[in-house]
């Protein structure tokens, strides 16, 4: 018997700019990603700009920002899949009903910052926004799924970001808070579960990962600072949320991994133990503790990093503490301070290579037991409720007679289900579970559609061809089953 809570939430997740499409539709401004070009494993994705009259673009995706000047362009002969990604945007009914069918409980997707409001600026929000994403809500309330929502997930309005420098300047404090505000007010009777800021360890997990590897102080100082921006934002929003709505329960978003020393050298141990402080704890404490970790000074004097706090920050952060802890979780991380052979390579990847482990195609490790282990130890430190809100394999699925026979995507779904249901009897409070991209859509880190995740097959390819039609996968009917066992089918 699984130990799964009777009303553990099954279901799946998304995010608006990689499976909306419509991306001019609604009245709807710009986003980061809609300058952002398809990449692949070996290739990076672009944002495409014009600086004093010349065109350029600069390798970037998680919502990195522009040269200082630059202005967002979307040119011609470049190709931009998120504009229609798979057209969720008019195909929202059918995949409900798909999702219904399977079962779910519930469903994470996010609100396009730029369909409420379309520069970021505007005092009134666009209606034409609103309405969208309450007819979704309704949709799914309709099929008997609960609405999990990110409020800003890797997509910020690409006017904010050219005029405030990626969060740079502490006006986006009040942006988002003003942002956040009006979705609490529009959907406070819809909507009981809110994620802050998708994957907020991003800005300094993947530091070293994107571009060439080099990471100046100044860039440390703009990590940091951004984050300390995004924490009081996060906290001015969990405080203003709950006054609209009490019962509101408010998260963190935080890419999660574990970092396994590579040898038993104990430098090693202590190394992978500052990749978890840096990539992990300083974010996590920040949001769930409601104050900067112990560590903080060492992490910002290492790279001469002097942080604007103003009156009052502080106090807010405490008391805008998140009601739960939830993260995503693909793989783990080796760490060593000895030379290895293999590294690990991909947007999540960092280290050497496990030699305990396999890799997916991208270069992504699995690692159930990684899930246990962070499951447990977060529980540990923080003591909240938990979800699991992204979780998955991105692979090459071949259509065959109208169906994808997925067994490796069910063999690691399995396996990590397995691994929550251990947490879960060891004492950790687990409430939901939602796999990533649980339709097909556009992959975040590389921008292919050929990197799938889902239990919902979509006709379209890497350059936008297909006719967007939809067809359950052997997973689909699997996942089925696993819901309406509560875990016990697997
Ligand atoms: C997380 C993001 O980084 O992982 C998602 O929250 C993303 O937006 C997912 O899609 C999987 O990454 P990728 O690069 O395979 O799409």
């Amino acid at each position: 018997m699984a130990h799964f809570r009777k009303d553990f939430l099954w279901g799946g997740a998304v995010a608006a700019n990689q499976v909306e499409g419509g991306y001019n539709e609604g009245g709807k401004g710009l986003s980061v990603t809609d300058i952002t070009t398809a990449g692949s494993l070996e290739s990076p994705r672009y944002l495409t700009y014009t600086l004093d009259g010349k065109d350029g673009k600069v390798a970037g995706m998680f919502a990195s920002s522009l040269p200082k000047g630059a202005k967002g362009k979307i040119f011609d002969n470049e190709y931009y899949p998120n504009h229609v990604a798979i057209d969720f945007y008019h195909h929202y009914k059918e995949d409900i009903k798909m999702f219904a069918d399977m079962g779910f409980k519930v469903f994470r997707t996010s609100i396009a910052w730029t369909r409420i409001f379309p520069t970021g600026e505007e005092d009134k929000p666009n209606q034409e926004g609103l309405d969208f994403y309450r007819r979704v809500f309704e949709e799914l309330k309709k099929n008997g799924i609960e609405p999990l929502v990110t409020i800003s997930h890797y997509e910020d309005p690409l006017a904010l970001g050219e005029k405030y420098n990626d969060w740079q300047d502490r006006k986006m404090i009040d942006l988002y808070v003003k942002y956040a505000t009006t979705l609490f007010k529009e959907y406070k009777d819809l909507v009981k579960y809110w994620l802050t800021f998708n994957e907020i360890n991003s800005s300094l997990m993947f530091l070293k990962l994107v571009g060439d590897g080099k990471v100046s102080d100044a860039d440390y100082q703009k990590a940091y600072q951004k984050l300390h921006h995004q924490f009081v934002a996060s906290a001015k929003a969990v405080v203003a949320g709950h006054k609209i709505n009490p019962d509101f329960m408010i998260g963190n978003m935080i890419a999660g991994s574990v970092y396994y020393p590579g040898t038993p050298d104990p430098k090693d141990a202590l190394a992978a133990r500052y990749e978890e402080e840096l990539s992990q704890l300083y974010c996590a404490d920040a949001q769930a503790k409601g104050e900067y970790p112990s560590f903080a000074k060492r992490l910002w004097d290492e790279h001469n990093v002097h942080l604007k706090i103003e009156d009052g920050d502080l106090e807010v952060m405490k008391e805008g503490k998140v009601d739960m802890y939830t993260f995503s979780y693909y793989m783990s991380n080796m760490v060593t301070t000895h030379d290895v052979g293999e590294k690990a390579k991909g947007n999540f990847a960092a280290g050497a290579k496990n030699p305990y482990l396999e890799y997916s195609e991208w270069g992504w490790s699995t690692d159930p037991d990684g899930l246990q282990l962070y499951l447990e130890k977060m529980y540990d430190r923080y003591g909240i409720p938990m979800m699991v809100v992204e979780n998955g394999l991105g692979a090459v699925d071949k259509l065959e007679d109208g169906t994808v026979h997925d067994d490796y995507r069910i063999d690691y779904l399995r396996k990590h289900i397995k691994a929550m249901d251990k947490a879960v009897e060891h004492g950790v409070d687990l409430l939901a579970y939602t796999t990533w991209g649980c339709i097909d859509c556009v992959s975040a880190g590389t921008g292919q559609m050929s990197k799938r995740y889902g239990f919902i097959y979509v006709d379209r390819d890497d350059k936008g061809e297909g006719t967007l039609k939809r067809l359950p996968k052997d997973s689909y009917y699997w996942y089925q089953k696993v819901i309406a066992s509560n875990g016990d089918e697997l």
